[in-house]
């Protein structure tokens, strides 16, 4: 009984959600557009973010388990561990972020009496930098929320010359592209000439696909296509897997 009652006081978020600038700080001064869906339900909470900053649209969807423990997720494509739990009445979210260097954040979701305003407070380490944020969401009719129901472009649609990821939401696309980085160390020229994405010109780009190819076929082969063996399964941060604990190169 107890819990049940503490479930059927939390108050629900949901609905289409619109940031009124002028009110708001935001990390990312570059932001022009940030809209959000939230789906409530007894267990949990579906978050579609839409944002678009200086480097074009963006969406992020992430899930949210009131269960008050640690559940696996990711955070733009970098492996997290994600926990919700609702107190006095907001909605407190603990992410570690297993970036290069752990990231850590700490959000909370609060309702306004009237329900008509949701307040997004964020605050921890981001690449080593302090992060913090604070969102005033304005609630917008349910119609606002078109856009956010639909699927967003894949890889294919949005880049010029994408060969084997091409069914990936454009913004997964982008997280996948974040997690090789973290996989093989340097940034995005380890694989890419400066300034043209499309380009073939780095031999490791080439070399990367195969390594697409070649992961996907171990995990089919021997993980009934599960995700279990990834990039950094073998590279650690490095361009060159080690076979022994040698110095890095
Ligand atoms: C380990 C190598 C590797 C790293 C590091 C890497 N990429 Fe990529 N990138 C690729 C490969 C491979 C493709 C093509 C994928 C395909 O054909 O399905 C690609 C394609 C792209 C494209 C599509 C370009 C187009 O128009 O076709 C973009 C955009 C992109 N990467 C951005 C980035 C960004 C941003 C970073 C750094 C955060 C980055 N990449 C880091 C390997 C890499
Ligand atoms: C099963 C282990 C394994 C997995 C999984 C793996 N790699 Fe590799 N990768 C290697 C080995 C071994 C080499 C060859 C290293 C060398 O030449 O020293 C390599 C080479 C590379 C290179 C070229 C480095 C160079 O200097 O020549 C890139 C780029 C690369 N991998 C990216 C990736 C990406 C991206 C993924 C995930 C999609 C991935 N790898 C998954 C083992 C792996």
């Amino acid at each position: 009984m107890g819990a049940s009652l503490g479930l059927a006081q939390s108050p629900d978020l949901s609905g289409v959600w619109k940031a009124n600038f002028a009110q708001s700080s935001l990390d990312d001064p570059s932001i022009t557009s940030y809209a959000i869906l939230l789906e409530q339900s007894a267990g949990g909470l579906k978050e579609t973010a839409d944002t678009v900053n200086r480097y074009g649209p963006y969406r992020s969807i992430t899930t949210y388990q009131f269960s008050g423990r640690e559940a696996r997720g990711s955070v733009h494509g970098i492996p997290a561990r994600i926990k919700a739990a609702w107190e006095g009445g907001a909605l407190v979210v603990d992410m570690r972020i297993f970036n290069t260097q752990l990231e850590t954040l700490h959000k909370t979701y609060r309702l306004a009496g009237d329900g008509k305003t949701l307040t997004m407070e964020t605050s921890g380490t981001r690449e080593g930098r302090p992060a913090q944020s604070k969102v005033i969401f304005e609630k917008q009719p349910d119609a606002a929320g078109a856009l956010l129901r639909q699927p967003e472009q894949t890889a294919a649609q949005r880049f010029k010359n994408v060969q084997l990821l091409k069914d990936v939401p454009a913004s997964r696309f982008i997280d996948a592209m974040h997690y090789f980085t973290l996989s093989v160390g340097g940034d995005c020229e380890t694989c890419h000439v400066h300034e043209d994405f499309a380009s073939d010109a780095n031999k490791h780009k080439v070399t990367a696909r195969k390594m697409i190819t070649m992961t996907r076929g171990i995990n089919e082969q021997y993980f009934e296509g599960k995700n279990e063996v990834r990039c950094y399964s073998c590279h650690h941060g490095m361009k060159h897997p080690q076979i022994a604990p040698m110095p890095k190169p």
